[in-house]
């Protein structure tokens, strides 16, 4: 039997990889046990998204368990043993601002959860690829030393620049810079999970991403900036910009974009490899910039405040250079722009909350 384990299930890169590994293994298990909605409250509730899965695919089998649960994960690995040959780790306390509320809470999910995981992956199945989920918050707040300039809507990185072309690299440092308290736990994930590939030879893979966007995502305040700001656009509710004049620039990759990198990593697995992942120069926008795109697509005008202090360690101009990995696998390319991407996000706030007034 072919076994994918995706954590994070119900979360939006999640529920990307359980739709789209469904026909590729014949069982899927999700594990997702609904922190999100603890983190961030009812817009960060998940379960319309489990239950979708659960009536959308047959071989797809929800697990509700804590990622730190040492004995839970371990009966799980144990029950299907070198059936298992995918664990993608997608779940995590994903917000740089909500680690500093609880910061034991944020270091034992993102960084205890990972090593409990690739534990039982050596233990029960060693062969399995393990791909993880990591960010470009692992570099802390160097980007902002970089060379910008301003322009009416953006910050830009100076064109002289050998990041102007392509994006920032995997080679930028992750030391003596600010991490917040979410990038220290994920730096801890990240540097783990390269191990177990380095050290023990183990098929991991570590992909840092930029905005990860997409329809499913249970946009809130505190995470998921493109998603919930439709949803501020749809529903009027007022929007906060923090800082930087709202020029601050973010690449955005697609969620099946994302995962249809991590499928071709599986296929052709290199061990301990990094990656950055995210929309590079093929997508990309400033705040200002999204609200307009926002405006035009759902016909409102934008309800938006500003405020001078920007969130601590928020990158003002992040674009992801996905050179090597495009390098190492070649047939991967992006397949939705910006504009689309946000046109889908719009479609799937109005569906749900059709089906909600039902
Ligand atoms: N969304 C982004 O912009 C972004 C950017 C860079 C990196 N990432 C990383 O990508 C991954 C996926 O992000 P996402 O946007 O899909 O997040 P998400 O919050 O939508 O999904 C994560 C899911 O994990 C679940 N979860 C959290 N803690 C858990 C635990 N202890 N046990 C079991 N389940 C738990 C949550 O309930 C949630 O459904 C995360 O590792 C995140 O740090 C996300």
């Amino acid at each position: 039997m072919n076994i994918a384990i995706i954590t994070g299930s119900a979360g939006l890169i999640g529920s990307e990889a359980v739709a789209f590994f469904a026909d590729k293994f014949d069982k899927i298990i999700g594990v997702d046990n609904n922190l999100r909605q603890y983190f961030f409250g009812e817009d960060g509730d998940t379960s319309w998204n489990k239950n979708r899965l659960q009536s959308g695919y047959v071989n797809y089998e929800h697990v509700a368990i804590d990622i730190r649960d040492e004995v839970a994960v371990n009966d799980l690995f144990a029950k299907y043993g070198s059936d298992i040959k995918l664990v993608l780790h997608a779940a995590a306390q994903p917000s740089h601002d909500w680690a500093a509320r609880e910061p034991y809470t944020d270091f034992t999910v993102n960084a205890n959860g990972t090593l409990n995981l690739l534990e039982n992956t050596r233990k029960h199945c060693d062969k399995a690829v393990f791909i993880f989920t990591s960010t470009n918050k692992v570099y802390g707040d160097n980007p902002n030393f970089l060379p910008l300039i301003e322009t009416d809507t953006r910050w830009e990185i100076d064109e002289n620049h050998p990041y102007y072309k392509n994006g920032i690299d995997e080679k930028m440092s992750i030391d003596h810079t600010k991490h917040s308290l979410f990038g220290a736990s994920k730096v801890a994930a990240d540097i783990l999970v390269q191990e177990y590939g380095n050290y023990f030879g183990m098929n991991t893979g570590v992909f840092r991403g930029g905005c990860l966007t997409g329809p499913n995502h249970s946009g809130a305040q505190l995470h998921g900036f493109l998603a919930y700001l439709m949803k501020c656009a749809i529903s009027g509710q007022q929007y906060t910009i923090f800082g930087y004049k709202g020029k601050q620039v973010r690449d955005n990759i697609h969620s099946f974009d994302l995962v249809n990198m991590f499928w071709h990593f599986y296929q052709k697995p290199k061990p301990g490899a990094v990656y950055n992942a995210g929309g590079g120069r093929y997508a990309n926008c400033s705040m200002l910039e999204a609200i307009s795109v926002c405006e035009e697509i759902s016909g409102q005008t934008m309800n938006y405040a500003y405020s001078d202090t920007n969130r601590i360690g928020d990158h003002i101009w992040y674009i992801s250079d996905l050179s090597s990995f495009i390098a190492d696998y070649p047939d991967w390319y992006y397949k939705y722009d910006l504009t689309t991407t946000l046109k889908q996000i719009h479609d799937g706030i109005l569906a749900r909350s059709i089906e909600t007034v039902k």
